[in-house]
């Protein structure tokens, strides 16, 4: 009798924690879940499903309710707003917040803060990447300066915990005010085309205070976002796609800082030839090729991963895996404003370069470069500064660093593709190569003009000294007789000697001043 009035208790115990459980499943009920799915989009717990390996998410602070004050009185915030746990992607554990719109439109309130930080804590305690899915109206405007302070708390982790462990954010609905600050603030964003957005202010606000008039894709949509302002890494369609671009990205990154991103078996082999590279890359400097082509060439086959690959074209950015070890490659693009470094440029290059070294990623730089582009507009707006950012980024980065110069490596753009003295470990070029303060025309025109301009026949004095210059600096052996590049190899040997190189460079410490930390230029 006692027997079966306890298991009766306990049947109604679990009965009420499955209802409870239920509830908060149900988010803010199924007319907004289907409200949600009709826009396209997954529901936040769908999110988790199609991100994490089936059946590996654990969740954490599932009976959290919002605290909220006055304005929040009747009101149910199921979950607070916002899924957070635990789970694994391709094995390896990851935490994961997954904010709810149909709850409150995924506003941010105190607790739910207070449970996106738990989670961030923990990924930090235990040396776990930290996956952001953001589809947020911003701080919860019932709770007033608590949700503000709430936003406090999450900026603060994605600070300290920055080069800690990695941090990918995907944007997969509107991102209003506060929504957008913590997703800055982490190493990749992701956002889906044509359903999410990020602005500090919306187009309402905008037009009551500058009259324009800008609809929400235009404003801070993905193609924006990817294109314009570079404030977003990659773009996809839908969903799904995002959630495949997270499990890809990770794929190039470590667990934490002290480790290294994990090797992937590969059936290229490491003494493979190319030599397509000889039909690709030729002598003539005036003749544009695909450094796209290069990459695939050289690294183990369909393996290059592009970031920002519509932003700052002229400048390549990515991961590839090169005799199965991952690496970051930084290539001028000679396709693109032939290559030149303008702000965009720098601080795509800069950035990349930083994110490579916190989490132990060898960097692959590629150059063909003419200089820094010139110009009063890029002057005006700092191209000193934004400049100094890569000078800085590969000068501070100590991961092993290899330079191969495939054609024109020109000026302060030499230096600023990581040159020897720049803190490069090994510097290669092809026979293709050419160093030298500025091309053959422009040096000519400079050094000689007194000399062409009292010639009796200037312009055929002009070719003879142009052909001159030509002969003395267009090539790599000069600088390699200086010690500036290390040996000028064959084009169809590139693979062999980088992955050899990279072997070698493997196990690279290097000891630098002590400092609190650096102050780069911004
Ligand atoms: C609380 C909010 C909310 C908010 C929307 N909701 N925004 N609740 N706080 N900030 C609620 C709505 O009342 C609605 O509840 C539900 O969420 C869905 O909102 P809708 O407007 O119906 O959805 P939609 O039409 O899709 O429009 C989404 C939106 C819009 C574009 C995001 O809601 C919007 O503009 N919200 C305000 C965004 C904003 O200005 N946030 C900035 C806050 S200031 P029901 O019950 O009807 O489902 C800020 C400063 C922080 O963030 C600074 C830190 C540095």
């Amino acid at each position: 009798m006692t027997q079966s009035k306890t298991n009766l208790e306990l049947q109604e115990l679990i009965a009420e924690m499955e209802q409870r459980r239920a509830a908060v499943e149900a988010g803010g009920g199924e007319a907004r879940q289907q409200k949600q799915r009709d826009a396209g989009k997954l529901t936040a717990r769908g999110r988790i499903d199609a991100l994490l390996d089936p059946g590996s998410f654990l969740e954490y602070g599932t009976f959290t309710e919002h605290g909220g004050g006055a304005l929040m009185r009747g009101v149910s915030a199921p979950g607070e707003g916002v899924v957070t746990g635990s789970g694994s992607i391709d094995g390896r554990q990851v935490f994961v917040f997954s904010q709810d719109f149909t709850v409150l439109g995924g506003s941010l309130g105190k607790r739910n803060a207070q449970k996106v930080a738990k989670i961030m804590d923990l990924a930090a305690r235990t040396g776990c990447p930290i996956i952001g899915l953001n589809d947020s109206a911003g701080a919860r405007i019932q709770e007033g300066v608590d949700s503000l302070s709430g936003y406090g708390e999450i900026f603060y982790r994605n600070a300290i915990y920055s080069g800690v462990v990695p941090q990918i954010s995907a944007i997969l609905g509107p991102c209003a005010g506060g929504a957008v600050y913590s997703p800055a603030l982490t190493d990749f964003i992701l956002m889906s085309r044509g359903s999410s957005f990020m602005f500090i202010t919306g187009p309402e606000v905008i037009k009551s205070v500058t009259r324009e008039e800008v609809t929400f894709d235009e404003l801070g949509g993905a193609d924006v976002h990817t294109r314009k302002s570079g404030v977003a890494h990659l773009e996809f369609d839908g969903d799904e796609a995002v959630l495949a671009g997270i499990r890809r990205l990770l794929q190039y990154l470590p667990q934490n800082a002290r480790q290294k991103p994990p090797p992937r078996r590969t059936s290229d082999s490491s003494s493979r030839p190319t030599p397509e590279l000889l039909e690709r890359v030729t002598p003539d400097q005036r003749r544009p090729y695909a450094m796209h082509d290069v990459i695939h060439s050289v690294v183990d086959e369909g393996t290059f991963f592009e970031i920002q690959p519509d932003w700052a074209k002229n400048i390549l950015c990515g991961f590839a895996h090169l005799g199965g070890e991952v690496v970051g490659i930084v290539a001028n693009n000679p396709k693109v404003m032939a290559g030149t470094l303008n702000i965009d440029a720098s601080d795509k290059a800069a950035r990349f370069i930083r994110t490579c070294d916190c989490y132990n990623v060898p960097i692959l730089t590629l150059v063909d470069v003419t200089g820094f582009l010139p110009g009063v507009a890029q002057e005006h707006a700092g191209i000193i500064r934004h400049g100094a950012k890569m000078l800085y980024a590969y000068a501070e980065a100590s991961v092993p660093k290899i330079t191969l110069i495939t054609r024109k490596s020109y000026g302060g753009a030499y230096l600023a593709m990581n040159s020897r003295d720049m803190g490069a470990d090994v510097v290669y070029a092809w026979p293709t190569a050419a160093v030298a303060v500025m091309g053959a025309e422009g040096a000519a025109n400079i050094v000689y003009r007194r000399e062409i301009q009292n010639s009796e026949n200037p312009e055929a004095t002009r070719a003879e000294k142009i052909a001159e210059y030509k002969d003395t600096f267009d090539n790599p052996y000069v600088a390699a007789a200086k010690g500036y590049i290390d040996d000028v190899i064959p084009m169809e040997d590139t693979r062999r000697r980088l992955i050899a190189t990279f072997k070698m460079l493997a196990d690279k410490q290097e000891q630098r001043p002590y400092r609190k930390h650096g102050n780069e230029p911004l």
